[in-house]
């Protein structure tokens, strides 16, 4: 028997790329006061909301709230949960100091378990219904966290971490035995259910030329897996690059020469980068990852949106924990938006709504699937509240138009908002009363 759901609320997506303009009408789909219709965990349809569906209905009535299709955090970590907001350094000493110890720890299966599950039912409690998630270099951690995005059924893109240098005893791996394990993952999970292959170099730091030369071969042998690495983050580590790398013009050039420049290519940050890298990244079809709350916590720098996209390059909102210091990716545009700021762009309320949601979709070629609430697509949205507490109340109630109500709920909201968070048409967190 068909299930059929229906969710009133005001319903919210981008079926466009609304440019920088607040001035968007065909960009913003705006329905205020709608039934959001949901038949078989896929969007059916919308309705007005005085136009309740008749019996064999399950209508949820969320009147006065606001509903969008759940957010893409097109870069994070989840075993980075446990150094989250970690006091006093710049990124390759954060990573000796915090980073590495805590992924030594997935290693065990139970562990790998039990943060995965911890890791993605946060990401729902976010308001967050798809990633691109880093586990750690650990076979057992992949396995773990692709078992748990297959338990939810949320859309998860992941690999097991490649580093065979460079990292301490127990976070490395070798070449064929990592390539074995690429491989035995790659044919278990990619493409079933939700869950997709990425092969994830960490960076090229902690990975010998012949394992990346071998990560390139696995992008060629399976073309539609996704392939995810940090590139350009930080000023020492792209001075450390060119030393470990002098055969390459740049950064990004050691990438391109092993074979890791496809369409599919997620890059993480992309701060330092120079016009010619930008030119190679337009030219392949891959993507750069803006991850601001982490850009600033620990001081990597200021990543120039206008510029990466006015040259061609796609780019997408991500919240990079623990670098970061919130999954929530509401928090993640408020600092993007501070970003953009200092360096005097603007960043509209639809600009980045639409980048957390169908931009995201559209790049990591998913838009068939999630990312608005178009009928066919699977239903994955989150049910959130205008305004928590009276500040946010009050600024929301005095708005003036709707970009300026949406503009406060983005930058004043986080997870405290969210009310509920389904995947393909299953309630999947609730906040407690
Ligand atoms: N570069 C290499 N590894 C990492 C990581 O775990 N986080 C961040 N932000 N950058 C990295
Ligand atoms: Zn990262």
């Amino acid at each position: 028997m068909t299930e059929r759901l229906a969710v009133r609320a005001d319903l919210f997506d981008f079926p466009e790329d609304p440019g920088w303009q607040v001035e968007a009408p065909a960009a913003v789909r705006y329905l205020p006061d709608h039934w959001l219709l949901v038949e078989d965990g896929r969007i059916a349809g919308t309705r007005p909301g005085t136009e309740a569906p008749g019996p064999g209905w399950r209508c949820i009535d969320h009147r006065g709230r606001l509903l969008l299709p759940g957010f893409i955090d097109t870069h994070v970590h989840a075993p980075q949960l446990d150094v989250i907001a970690s006091y006093g350094t710049e990124l390759l000493e954060w990573l000796n100091t915090y980073t590495f110890p805590a992924e030594c720890k997935y290693a065990d299966p139970a562990e790998a378990e039990r943060g995965s599950a911890l890791f993605l039912d946060a990401l729902l409690a976010s308001g967050t219904t798809a990633a691109a998630v880093f586990p750690t270099v650990h076979k057992v951690s992949a396995e773990a966290l692709f078992a748990a995005a297959a338990q939810r059924h949320m859309r998860v893109l992941a690999g097991k971490v490649l580093m065979d240098r460079h990292a301490p005893d127990g976070l490395r791996d070798d070449v064929a035995q990592a390539e074995r394990d690429c491989v035995d993952l790659i044919e278990r999970w990619h493409g079933r259910g939700r869950v997709a292959y990425a092969v994830t170099p960490r960076f090229a730091a902690t990975s010998t030329r012949e394992q990346l030369a071998m990560a390139g071969r696995l992008c060629a042998a399976y073309p539609d897996v996704y392939m995810q690495t940090h590139v350009a983050e930080n000023r020492s580590e792209v001075r450390w690059m060119a030393e470990l790398f002098p055969e390459a013009r740049s950064y990004l050039d050691i990438y391109v020469r092993h074979g890791l420049m496809t369409p599919r290519s997620l890059f993480a940050h992309g701060i330092w980068l120079d016009d010619t890298d930008r030119a190679v990244l337009r030219e392949a079809g891959a993507s750069i990852a803006f991850c601001p709350s982490s850009n600033m916590f620990i001081g990597s720098g200021l990543f120039d949106w206008g510029r990466t996209e006015g040259q061609g390059v796609a780019v997408h909102l991500a919240s990079d924990v623990g670098g970061g210091t919130s999954l929530s990716m509401l928090r993640t545009i408020a600092d993007g938006y501070k970003v953009l700021a200092l360096q005097g762009q603007k960043l509209t309320a639809w600009k980045a709504l639409y980048t957390a949601t169908h931009g995201a979709a559209r790049h990591l070629r998913l838009s068939h699937e999630i990312g608005h609430l178009s009928p066919g697509t699977l239903a994955d949205f989150v049910v959130w509240d205008w305004a928590q507490g009276p500040v946010a109340r009050r600024r929301i109630e005095v708005a003036r138009d709707l970009h300026e109500r949406v503009f406060a709920w983005m930058t004043l909201g986080d997870e405290r908002n969210v009310v509920s968070t389904w995947v393909a048409g299953q309630e999947r967190y609730r906040r407690p009363e």
